[in-house]
């Protein structure tokens, strides 16, 4: 899952992509530009700017990290589910984004960027991942808001995607978007049976309603008008819809799921626009989502620590995969020699 992080930098203090340098060849350009206005896909093989190379590099990076670090706060709670069917439940869900993170980097992988140099990356902390996850999940409720509004904002977000530009990007998030449904489902119907259940329940729900809801609409990432990078990333098919039109896509389709769930959402200005015919609602606290990003948010250390560990602890895993593809490959040679 993931979002917002896509259009941020990596490293702190730049936030514009640099313009396409006037050095490319005209002819190859003219050809890449004649692909992107036709709306075809740009492959491995094919020329491409560099500017284009790395603004994907740094995007499907990015958005590989933060689903394996969006592994972690929901990790937490697979020895604490309630039931074996939620502990199986979320055991699938958090395998899942760890498959999404294995698409993904595979496909940044086929830009020249190895796996190894974009976890390093990450794991010095020279990358950036949605801050979303640099928060705690401190209730079981956490887990089916996570699920609803979480990997809500982010099929939101990421079915433009299955549109981009880039061939293999594109590819692989056709079927993640199909997995993240089955995530924002998930979630809600949790948080269903939890608002039939008791009023202790229905409090945990409300609680963490409240916590998330802001931090959601965060997820699209700055307004349309802070938002250097997007015109670019529009021009190159890479990205489909601004940040604030999917934020209000996102508003106004949870606030009917949050009416029938019975909850409120913590916004006093959110309200239906009979002219706009959309909802209305209060400004994102931006200081506190900059903040975040920029690695001072309450759980940053925390999560870069576990993943780094979790990275460190399986070492041996790697060794023992390449070992037995060496193996394998000098069977494979014998037998044919
Ligand atoms: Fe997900
Ligand atoms: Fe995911």
């Amino acid at each position: 899952m993931y979002t917002q992080s896509m259009s941020v930098p990596d490293e702190a203090g730049s936030r514009v992509v640099q313009p396409l340098p006037s050095t490319e060849p005209a002819d190859r350009m003219a050809r890449f530009d004649a692909r992107i206005d036709a709306d075809g896909r740009i492959e491995p093989q094919d020329w491409m700017p560099e500017a284009y190379r790395k603004t994907l590099v740094r995007q499907i990076s990015q958005h590989a990290h933060s689903e394996i670090v969006g592994m972690l706060p929901e990790g937490n709670w697979i020895s604490r589910a309630p039931s074996l069917k939620r502990k199986a439940i979320l055991i699938a869900k958090v395998q899942d984004e760890g498959g999404h993170g294995l698409y993904l980097y595979s496909a940044a992988e086929t830009l020249g960027t190895s796996r190894d140099e974009m976890l390093n990356a990450l794991h010095t902390g020279r990358a950036k991942y949605s801050s979303i996850f640099n928060y705690p999940t401190l209730t079981w409720a956490d887990v089916g808001v996570i699920g609803w509004l979480v990997d809500g904002a982010a099929i939101m977000n990421q079915v433009p995607l299955c549109r981009c530009s880039y061939g293999p990007y594109a590819r692989a998030m056709v079927r993640i978007c199909k997995e993240e449904s089955f995530h924002q489902r998930q979630g809600y119907e949790a948080l269903m049976v939890m608002m039939r259940g008791t009023p202790a329940q229905r409090e945990m729900v409300q609680d963490a309603v409240n916590r998330w809801w802001w931090k959601c609409l965060a997820m699209f990432g700055p307004p349309d008008t802070d938002s250097p990078n997007s015109a670019q990333g529009m021009r190159w098919g890479i990205k489909r819809v601004s940040n604030d039109d999917l934020r209000q896509q996102f508003v106004d389709a949870t606030v009917p799921q949050a009416q029938l769930l019975g909850v409120s959402l913590p916004d006093p200005l959110l309200k239906w626009n009979e002219e706009r015919q959309h909802y209305d609602y209060g400004p994102v606290d931006w200081d506190e989502f900059w903040h975040t990003v920029n690695g001072h948010g309450p759980y940053n250390k925390e999560r870069l620590a576990t993943r780094v560990k979790a990275h460190n602890e399986g070492a041996w895993v790697r060794e023992a995969a390449l070992a037995h593809a060496r193996k394998m490959q000098e069977r494979t040679l014998r037998e044919a020699a």
